[in-house]
């Protein structure tokens, strides 16, 4: 059977893609194949096709062009490499795929068995696919801040960006945790935030971040590095800690180069930590960045099998029709993209 990418032919704001045939290599040791049945398009994914971070992921083999994008995986297995201990072929499985020129927008792809856990019944294809990416980078944030299970409990957290697709997870799990949540979201998000366990909600639209008070135990910016400096000040003395998944890492390699992007990433990160320490010493500061975490996927594995954690789909779309779906995140459009990937595609 013929496998196809959808690849991003080279890196423009308006990106031209092309649903491109390969030859399906074997699994090496650890290793499965993957019949895939969807995936997903993040906000990651719309930067990358406009080259955004490919100095430092092309030390990785993940900055180079045709570039097949996506992360998240659903689909069965079709072939085991060698050590592979727990799948066997014709399992059902999601998962995570670390960032690399050969991601999951494809037909198959080769999977680390270790990063993929059985799909729990009742969620679609579509719906298990939108969750491994974003659900890990937001546990990774909340470890990052110095939120577990039992630290969380009781804390007042503040999520901004808490509409999106990190925020409504950090939402569920912040209140699963027992804290008390302030989310900053869009006006429409609202009521979303409360049922998904915000305390309050703040509209970011008719209040300042500027006027936000300074007594939280926990701040998680999933929205804007602009304002990160400013919301360490928002931390009481005795916090955990601030994370960020909207650092100027990657930016500030590609626009400064090695010396010059290194030398302003210290000085970025070195300037809000210093904010962090100044309002509660002894908080933690990170900058999160996403890499296939197996605890976050047990979590998340937990969670599924009891019918928690779902995301709103937007739209799910054949994966050759998948231009539509990067245009979908790019334009910010309500609910996840997801690729819907069997091999019914035409070149
Ligand atoms: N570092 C990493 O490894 C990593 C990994 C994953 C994601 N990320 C980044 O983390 C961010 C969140 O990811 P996501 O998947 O949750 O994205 P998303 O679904 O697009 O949500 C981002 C949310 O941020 C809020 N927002 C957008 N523009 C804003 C603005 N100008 N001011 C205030 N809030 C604004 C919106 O929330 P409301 O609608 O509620 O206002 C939006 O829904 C993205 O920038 C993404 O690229 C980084």
């Amino acid at each position: 059977m013929q496998s196809f990418r959808f690849v991003v032919t080279e890196a423009a704001e308006r990106p031209k893609f092309r649903l491109q045939p390969f030859t399906l290599v074997s699994p090496g040791p650890g290793e499965v194949v993957i019949e895939m049945e969807a995936s997903s398009v993040n906000p990651i994914d719309v930067k990358r096709a406009q080259g955004y971070g490919k100095r430092v992921l092309s030390t990785k083999g993940a900055g180079k062009f045709p570039l097949a994008l996506g992360n998240d995986i659903v689909g069965t297995v079709a072939a085991v490499g060698p050590k592979v201990q727990r799948l066997k072929v014709g399992d059902r499985v999601f998962g995570l795929k670390a960032p690399s020129n050969s991601g999951a927008h494809a037909t198959h792809v080769i999977a680390k068995e270790k990063f993929l856990r059985p799909a729990p019944a009742g969620f679609s294809a579509a719906e298990l696919a939108a969750l491994p990416y974003s659900f890990t980078t937001m546990m990774l944030a909340l470890k990052g801040a110095g939120l577990d299970e039992r630290s969380a409990c009781g804390r007042s957290v503040l999520v901004l960006g808490a509409g999106g697709g990190l925020g409504q997870f950090a939402l569920q799990v912040l209140a699963a945790w027992g804290a008390q949540i302030t989310a900053v979201c869009e006006t429409t998000n609202e009521e979303l935030c409360k049922a998904l366990g915000a305390t309050e909600t703040v509209d970011r639209f008719k209040q300042k971040v500027r006027d936000l008070p300074a007594r939280f135990d926990a701040v998680l910016n999933f929205a804007v590095w602009d304002d990160d400096e400013f919301l360490a000040t928002r931390l009481r003395p005795g916090a955990l800690g601030h994370a960020t998944t909207v650092h100027p890492l990657l930016a500030n390699f590609d626009r400064l180069g090695w010396i010059g992007g290194g030398l302003q990433t210290m000085k970025d990160k070195r300037r809000v930590a210093a904010a962090v320490r100044h309002a509660a010493p002894g908080a933690r500061y990170a900058w999160t960045v996403f890499g296939p975490d197996e605890t976050a996927l047990n979590v998340l594995a937990e969670g599924l099998a009891k019918g928690h954690f779902r995301l709103p789909i937007g739209l799910a779309l054949p994966l050759a029709d998948g231009a539509q779906a990067f245009d979908h995140v790019r334009e910010g459009r309500a609910g996840r993209a997801i690729l819907m990937c069997k091999n019914n595609t035409t070149a």
